[in-house]
């Protein structure tokens, strides 16, 4: 395997401010964030938007994927549930120029499969993966040996959520309610270096049996204040099988931290 580097986004949540995501800042962020940037691949894992109606949110979508595609590098998105509120599948769809909500792409030897964990939202929050869906994913996992890293918004796994301002009070919803039939699919899978997801708006590092599996934070959120968010993304990096993953904010530009692990 070459050397393979990318950086990921999620829950820029771009809007008005909702709780302790103060959306109006994203927009300045972000082009901050495109400045600093070095890898050519970006994944985006979802909630691009505060929720408010149809115009605000399908307006604010149309901004994030111009201000992207202005930044001259390839985005991979995956839908959050936020993204669904007022806009479609099928809308969103037709702003970030898929033909699909789930996907998979081969880059640079590595096959990024992007699953849509809004399929559908259940309760206020919580992901679900289709019957459809989960076959698709089959195929995908056992079809050839190459590694494969799974994208998605939400997380299939349990965490301790202790200490998270908001998945205390929604106990359960931090997941995907059908979380044990994907793990147990994914355990099938031939060759899987990891599982990337968003959702949860902290940083957590778990390893499910034999997945490595990384919750990416918001970009936004900056409880328990509502202002000034410091624009955290992470950068991922694997060379001969070592993989590199820099926790790193835009506001100030710093690096936080990093893991490294073999797989
Ligand atoms: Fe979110
Ligand atoms: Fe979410």
């Amino acid at each position: 395997m070459t050397h393979n580097s990318f950086t990921l986004i999620s829950d820029i949540h771009m809007g008005g401010l909702i709780e302790c995501r103060p959306g109006d800042e994203a927009e300045h962020l972000l082009n901050i964030f495109f400045d600093l940037c070095e890898s050519e691949v970006i994944i985006d894992l979802g909630d691009r938007v505060n929720n408010h109606d149809y115009c605000s949110d399908s307006e604010n979508t149309r901004k994030i994927v111009s201000l992207f595609r202005k930044s001259g590098k390839k985005t991979y998105p995956v839908l959050g549930n936020h993204d669904l509120h007022n806009v479609t599948i099928k809308e969103n769809l037709e702003i970030l120029g898929l033909q699909s909500s789930y996907y998979s792409k081969i880059i640079n030897g590595i096959r990024f499969i992007f699953l849509n964990t809004a399929d559908p939202v259940r309760k206020e929050c919580m992901g679900h993966i289709s019957c459809q869906q989960l076959k698709w994913l089959e195929q995908e996992l056992t079809a050839d040996d190459l590694p494969k890293i799974i994208c998605a918004h939400h997380p299939f796994f349990s965490q301790d959520m202790k200490g998270n301002p908001f998945f205390t009070t929604i106990a359960g919803q931090e997941k995907i309610d059908n979380g044990e039939e994907v793990e147990r699919i994914l355990l099938q899978g031939k060759n899987i270096l990891c599982y990337l997801c968003g959702h949860v708006h902290w940083f957590y590092f778990k390893k499910v049996n034999t997945i490595p599996c990384l919750a990416v934070p918001s970009f936004i959120e900056n409880y328990p204040l509502k202002e000034q968010c410091a624009g955290r993304y992470c950068e991922f990096s694997i060379e001969d099988r070592k993989i590199e993953i820099s926790f790193k904010t835009v506001n100030p530009s710093r690096v936080l931290g990093k893991i490294e692990y073999d797989c």
